[in-house]
């Protein structure tokens, strides 16, 4: 790194016991932010731009020989010494910055306390105001950083603006993230960080993996113990994060919007703020932060209407009917699913008008007369009667050429008049950035809602962006479209959910497509993947689980076996209980002896979920690196924990014993002194045995599972 820190402190700093969130030294330019374990120590020399000189744990006493390991705000200016968090041009045509502070300011109006860091231009009308909120319940930090033009006269152009940047002390370090395709989404990789560096991004709104991140000591942290730095980005768009390794050995890391053909004009007066980064580090290896994230984002992030309610039992046709719907076949499927317990029947894709196959219809938010000649009403009443509540499908950032919207509106849609509109799956999307499309859907949906009692609405977003372009827009506003969009996205759904604080919202996206703490906190849960092959979603559902809670994460039980293995479906429901659990079936063809394993099911789910969605959770085996996967969850109160087991494969007869795991599985979160019973194993267990010494449980053969219920005596 060549950034070269010649301030020597004059003060001691001891960090030793954190006695506040946020610590101001005599001087009023040295902060202490102290967060879980960790403490975050800005200083601020004579006015010259905040820097920073310590991040990762608070047992660390300062020394008057401290340097700073890297600004705190960065900026395209002045001597390279990283990547910028900033990058303007001013009226002039100058393009660097040069920052001196201002002033802070600590804000405690908020449940949590936040340090404000105010710099401004010595010689531009311009102030960028960092947000640093210290979250120490969670161990966390959440930056968001602000550009406002302060001028009167002339415009700036944003052309980067990034969420915060950290640095980690010089080390060896290995990057873990997830990252995904169609059908395959959260994969975990990890990679070394050398010297150079490692961008992950998404450049077309979809990522199939997510921005979460952890950069820990190469080889030595494990998923209990260790150090690791993490976060990840609170933003559906284009995100990007970045980690750079200097030749020094020093890491930096950076993550915000990906500015990669974006940038903002600020006329005088007007400001920008980034999505907010939440970011941590902890001490407990990769469990500490999956407890920190998953954590937070259930208690704090996941959409407040019905944040800490148990998720219900789902019903959707789309397996069963496809786009051929009509009233009396879903009135046959709903009698089947109010049996089996389930609590919300949702019809999927093909109900509005012109939707016949996916050619057509996307757009036009009515329903269609010739499938249901007297509209959704009589089948909602019906549904109704049976006692479950009724949801429904839409795409409302889309449209097919073949609907009314198009044909009324072709310059609705992302594009420039003098390329080709691609199409993917048929459609195009909808230029959301625009007032009247944003003002289109939001009356379309609106009016749906009101005019039927619908309770759950299926928000699907089936393909990427490309030519984005917004003629109408001129040439200055055109590159604002991706961030426009995502702020009308996030307008629209903060209206509806005003306006039907009852009615829950999954967030689809051909998957788990757009996954993200952004479109967490505006619904209530995610559809992690199309992909509801049992076996294929254990890897999946493991990895999401490392970083969401279980309460967001949507697990369909479905016909799908890509591997022929031809599971029962208790397996199956086995991996779908340990998330929000839906049934994608045709129940019609479904024998009385898998009507009754399912019920069964639906109603252990209602049993444990609110341990599951409620309580905190670990992973005890990863499917990456053992032939199972096991998971936990315990309650609040700590009085209930429950573990579910999948095997993947069999030991082979042939194989040699000493080559096999050990069949215990050594538990977590419970109490060392307490005593416990297990369902369906004999006997009492200690605490301190199950948490050190483990337990076998019953679960024997390839595709076999167990969801053991364990109680505190
Ligand atoms: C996407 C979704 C599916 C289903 C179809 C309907 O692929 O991920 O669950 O809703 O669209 O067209």
């Amino acid at each position: 790194m060549k950034y070269i820190p010649t301030f020597i402190f004059l003060i001691l700093f001891s960090l030793t016991a954190p006695a506040e969130d946020i610590k101001t030294y005599d001087d009023g330019k040295s902060w202490t932010l102290f967060s879980g374990v960790s403490a975050y120590n800005i200083r601020v020399r004579d006015n010259a731009p905040a820097e920073l000189y310590h991040f990762g744990t608070a047992a660390r006493d300062f020394s008057l020989q401290d340097k700073a390991v890297g600004p705190e705000l960065p900026v395209r200016g002045g001597h390279y010494v990283c990547r910028p968090v900033a990058e303007v041009v001013f009226n002039d045509g100058v393009r660097d910055l040069e920052l001196e502070f201002v002033k802070y300011e600590i804000d405690r109006t908020g449940e949590y306390p936040v340090l404000v860091l105010v710099h401004k231009d010595i010689h531009y009308p311009l102030e960028i105001i960092e947000y640093i909120k210290v979250i120490d319940d969670y161990g966390l930090y959440e930056k968001r950083t602000e550009i406002r033009n302060t001028g009167k006269k002339h415009d700036v152009v944003i052309e980067n603006l990034q969420s915060g940047n950290f640095y980690l002390p010089k080390d060896q370090y290995e990057m873990y993230s997830l990252t995904g395709h169609w059908g395959d989404e959260f994969q975990p990789s990890v990679t070394l960080l050398t010297p150079g560096v490692k961008s992950v991004e998404v450049k077309n709104f979809r990522s199939f993996g997510s921005s979460f991140f952890a950069v820990r000591p190469e080889g030595e942290t494990s998923r209990t113990s260790g150090k690791v730095w993490f976060g990840t980005l609170k933003y559906s768009g284009n995100w990007r994060m970045d980690f750079e390794k200097f030749t020094t050995g020093e890491v930096q890391v950076a993550s915000g919007i990906n500015f990669w053909d974006q940038s903002m004009t600020l006329k005088p007066g007007e400001s920008f703020v980034s999505p907010e980064w939440v970011f941590g580090y902890t001490e407990n290896g990769m469990d500490g932060v999956t407890g920190s994230l998953t954590g937070y984002t259930r208690d704090k992030i996941v959409h407040p209407s019905h944040r800490g309610q148990v998720r219900p039992v789902l019903y959707n046709s789309w397996y069963a009917t496809e786009f051929d719907v009509n009233e009396e076949q879903q009135l046959e499927l709903a009698g089947i699913a109010k049996d089996l317990g389930v609590e919300i029947f949702v019809i999927d894709d093909g109900w509005f008008k012109g939707r016949f196959n996916d050619n057509g219809g996307l757009g036009d938010w009515t329903v269609d007369r010739t499938k249901f000649p007297d509209g959704l009403s009589p089948l909602i009443r019906k549904i109704n009667e049976m006692g479950m509540d009724f949801g429904i499908w839409i795409e409302p950032e889309m449209v097919n050429e073949n609907s009314d919207l198009y044909r009324a509106h072709p310059d609705w849609v992302l594009h420039y008049p003098t390329r080709t509109r691609h199409t993917y799956r048929n459609q195009l999307m909808l230029n959301l950035a625009r007032e009247d499309v944003y003002q289109y859907l939001y009356r379309s949906i609106s009016a749906l809602l009101k005019e039927y009692n619908i309770k759950y609405v299926k928000w699907d977003f089936n393909r990427g962006i490309s030519e984005p372009g917004w003629p109408d827009a001129g040439k200055d506003s055109q590159r604002t479209v991706r961030i426009r969009y995502v702020q009308n996205l996030y307008r629209l759904y903060d209206a509806l959910r005003a306006e039907f604080p009852d009615v829950w919202f999954e967030n689809c996206a051909s998957g788990g497509g757009r996954v993200d703490l952004g479109l967490i906190s505006k619904t209530d849960f995610c559809w992690a993947s199309d992909n509801t092959d049992p076996v294929d979603r254990t890897f999946i559902q493991y990895s999401y689980l490392g970083a969401f809670p279980a309460n967001t994460m949507i697990s369909w039980v479905t016909f799908e076996d890509h591997h022929r293995q031809g599971h029962p479906i208790d397996f199956k429901f086995d991996v779908a209980l340990c998330g929000v659990l839906g049934i994608g079936y045709d129940i019609t063809e479904w024998t009385d002896e898998e009507k009754t394993v399912a019920a069964g099911k639906v109603a252990l789910y209602k049993e444990i979920r609110e341990t599951v969605h409620n309580g905190e959770q670990y992973l005890l085996v990863s499917p990456y690196l053992s032939d199972r996967s096991a998971l936990q969850f315990v309650s609040r109160d700590g009085k209930e924990s429950v573990v579910f087991v999948y095997n993947l494969a069999e030991d082979l007869q042939n194989s040699s014993p000493e080559t096999r795991s050990s069949p215990l599985i050594t538990l977590k979160g419970l109490d060392p002194d307490a005593d416990y019973r297990i369902d369906g194993i004999e006997g009492i267990h200690s605490g301190a045995s199950l948490l050190n010494y483990g337990v076998e449980f019953p679960v024997y053969g390839a595709y076999k599972s167990g969801i053991f219920k364990i109680h505190r005596i």
